[in-house]
C-alpha cells in the first residue's frame, strides 16, 4: 500500500533528488511533506548541484539514457525550468594528445546520436581548428589536433538557480522545509516494534519526528544514514575553478558552446551576473575513505573542500585555456573547491526501497556525477516508485551484492586514477 495522501513523508536532503521528489509528491496530492536539509539555505552548499552550471547533453554511451535525457530536455523547456536552461550547443572533443580511451568514449557518445532522427541537421563533425572557429570564433587558441563533433541540441543549466526555483515551487505548494544543524540535519531513524520498519527521523537537536515514509536523498552522504549503502555508493569529488572576467570579456564570450576536451576538462559560457567562467577538469576524482570501515564519506565540513584545487587538475585547466582561450591562461582561478557526489560501480542511479525496512525507507542516490541534467524528470521516477511500491527499472535497484574496492578502472567514461583526499589536501592545508 502506498502511503495515504495525508501521511507524513520525510524527505532528507534538498538536492536534485530531494527537491524533485518533494515537488512531484506535493503535485500528486500528498499534503504532509517535510524536507530536512542540513544547510541553512537552499540551494544548499553541500549539494553537488550548488554550482554555476552543469552540462545538459543527451548523448550517452548507452542509448537508453539518450532517450531519457531527451525527455528531460523537454522538461528543461517548461516554464519552471526554462529560465535556467541555455541551449548553447556542446562542442565535444578530445585534444590532439588524448589517450585512446578518451577517443573511444567520445566515439561511443557520438554514435548514440549520429543516426538518431532528432539530431539530423544539428550535428557537425569537427576535424580542424577552422571547424571549431566556424562555430565559436571566440575560441581563438591554437586548438592543436582537437577533434570530435558539435551538437546543437545541448547546452547547460544554471544549477543553483534551478535548485532555487524548484525549492520555491515546492514551498509554494505547501512543502515544509527544515534547515540547519538543529532542525534540518537528520542524525538517524526511529524504528517500530519489530526493529525493521522506520517510523520517524531524529534531527540534530535530538527531536523525533514521525514519518510514514522516509526518502533519503543525501547524495554522497548516503552511507552516513544507511550504512549498507556504503558498499554501493562511494563519496567522490571532482574539482572546479573559475576565471573572473570583466564585463566586456563576459560579453564577448556570450553564447559560446559548452566546450569539453575529454582529456582536459570542460568550460562554460561565463555567467553574466558574476562574470565567472567555470572550468571543471574531471579526471579520476578524489575519495575520502574512512580507514575504520573502508567506506568513503564526504568530509564533515564545507571548509575542508573550499579552496582545494589539486596541482594536476590545475595543470589540465591551464592547458585547456591555453589551447582554447589563451588570453585567460594565466589568470588566477577563484572560487575553487571540491564538489562531492555519489559514485557507483556501474554509473547507475539508485532509486529504490531499502531492503529490510518493510517499505518505510526509499534511497535516492548514486547520481554518479550525471544526474543534474535529469532534474525536470527525476520527480516522476520517485512518484512512480512511491505509487507502485516497487522499482520496475532494474538498473536503478538497490545493488545488494556490490563489493567495496577500487572499481574506477571499469568505468569507460572516466579518465585517470582516483586518489585519496587525504593525499591531496595536506599540501594545500599547509599553503605551500
Ligand atoms: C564537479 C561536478 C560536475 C558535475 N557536472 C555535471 C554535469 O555537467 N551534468 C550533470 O548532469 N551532472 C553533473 N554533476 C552531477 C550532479 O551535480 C549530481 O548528480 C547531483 O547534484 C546529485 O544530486 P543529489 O540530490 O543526489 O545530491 P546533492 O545535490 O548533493 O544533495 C544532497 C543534499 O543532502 C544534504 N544532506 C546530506 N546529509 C544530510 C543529513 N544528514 N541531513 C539533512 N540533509 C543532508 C546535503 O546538504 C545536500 O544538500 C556534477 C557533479 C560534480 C561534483
Ligand atoms: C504532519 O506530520 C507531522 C509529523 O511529521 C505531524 O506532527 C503533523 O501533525 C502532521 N500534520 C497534519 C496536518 O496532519
Amino acid at each position: 500500500m502506498p502511503p495515504s495522501k495525508s501521511d507524513p513523508i520525510a524527505i532528507v536532503g534538498a538536492g536534485v533528488f530531494g527537491l524533485s521528489a518533494a515537488l512531484q509528491l506535493s503535485s500528486s496530492g500528498y499534503t504532509n511533506i517535510s524536507v530536512y536539509e542540513r544547510d541553512t539555505q537552499v540551494p544548499a552548499r553541500y549539494s553537488a548541484g550548488h554550482d554555476l552550471n552543469k552540462i545538459v547533453r543527451p548523448e550517452y554511451e548507452d542509448p537508453w539514457y539518450t532517450k531519457l535525457t531527451l525527455q528531460a530536455i523537454q522538461g528543461w523547456k517548461t516554464p519552471l525550468f526554462g529560465p535556467h536552461f541555455h541551449q548553447t550547443g556542446f562542442l565535444h572533443l578530445v585534444s590532439g594528445t588524448a589517450p585512446e580511451k578518451a577517443t573511444q568514449t567520445l566515439g561511443r557518445f557520438y554514435s548514440s546520436i549520429r543516426d538518431h532522427p532528432t539530431f539530423q541537421k544539428h550535428l557537425i563533425p569537427i576535424n580542424s581548428q577552422k571547424d571549431i572557429t566556424d562555430i565559436a570564433w571566440q575560441l581563438n587558441g591554437p586548438l592543436p589536433g582537437w577533434n570530435g563533433y558539435f551538437n546543437r541540441l545541448a547546452g547547460y543549466a544554471h544549477s543553483s538557480n534551478a535548485l532555487r526555483a524548484v525549492y520555491e515551487a515546492a514551498a509554494a505548494r505547501g512543502v515544509k522545509f527544515f534547515l540547519g544543524d538543529d532542525l534540518g540535519k537528520v542524525t538517524g531513524f526511529v524504528y517500530g516494534a519489530g526493529g525493521q520498519k522506520v517510523t520517524g527521523i531524529r534531527t540534530g537537536n535530538g527531536k523525533v519526528v514521525p514519518a510514514a515514509l522516509v526518502i533519503v536523498a543525501v547524495g554522497a552522504a548516503a552511507a552516513t544514514l544507511i550504512p549498507d549503502a556504503g558498499s554501493q555508493v562511494v563519496a567522490k569529488s571532482w574539482s572546479i575553478g573559475h576565471v573572473k572576467l570583466t564585463d566586456d570579456e563576459t560579453s564577448k564570450l556570450r553564447g559560446i558552446p559548452v566546450t569539453y576536451a575529454r582529456d582536459l576538462g570542460f568550460l562554460f559560457e561565463p555567467d553574466p551576473k558574476t562574470n565567472l567562467l567555470k572550468i571543471c577538469p574531471m579526471g579520476g576524482g578524489y575519495i575520502n575513505t574512512d580507514p575504520a570501515d573502508g567506506v568513503s564519506y564526504p568530509p564533515k565540513s564545507l571548509a575542508e573542500s573550499d579552496g582545494v584545487l589539486p596541482p594536476g587538475d590545475e595543470a589540465r585547466m591551464r592547458r585547456l585555456l591555453r589551447e582554447a582561450l589563451p588570453e585567460f591562461a594565466d589568470r588566477p582561478f577563484v572560487e575553487k573547491k571540491l564538489c562531492w557526489f555519489a559514485d557507483t560501480s556501474d554509473s547507475e542511479f539508485i532509486v529504490d526501497y531499502v531492503p529490510g525496512t518493510e517499505g518505510s525507507v526509499v534511497l535516492l542516490s548514486g547520481d554518479s556525477g550525471h544526474l543534474f541534467k535529469m532534474f525536470p524528470i527525476v520527480g516522476g521516477w520517485v512518484g512512480r516508485l512511491v505509487e507502485e511500491r516497487k522499482q520496475g527499472v532494474e538498473r536503478w535497484r538497490w545493488k545488494g551484492g556490490a563489493k567495496k574496492g577500487k572499481w574506477e578502472g571499469d568505468v569507460s567514461w572516466r579518465l585517470g586514477e582516483t586518489r585519496e583526499f587525504v593525499d591531496i589536501r595536506s599540501p594545500v592545508c599547509a599553503k605551500l
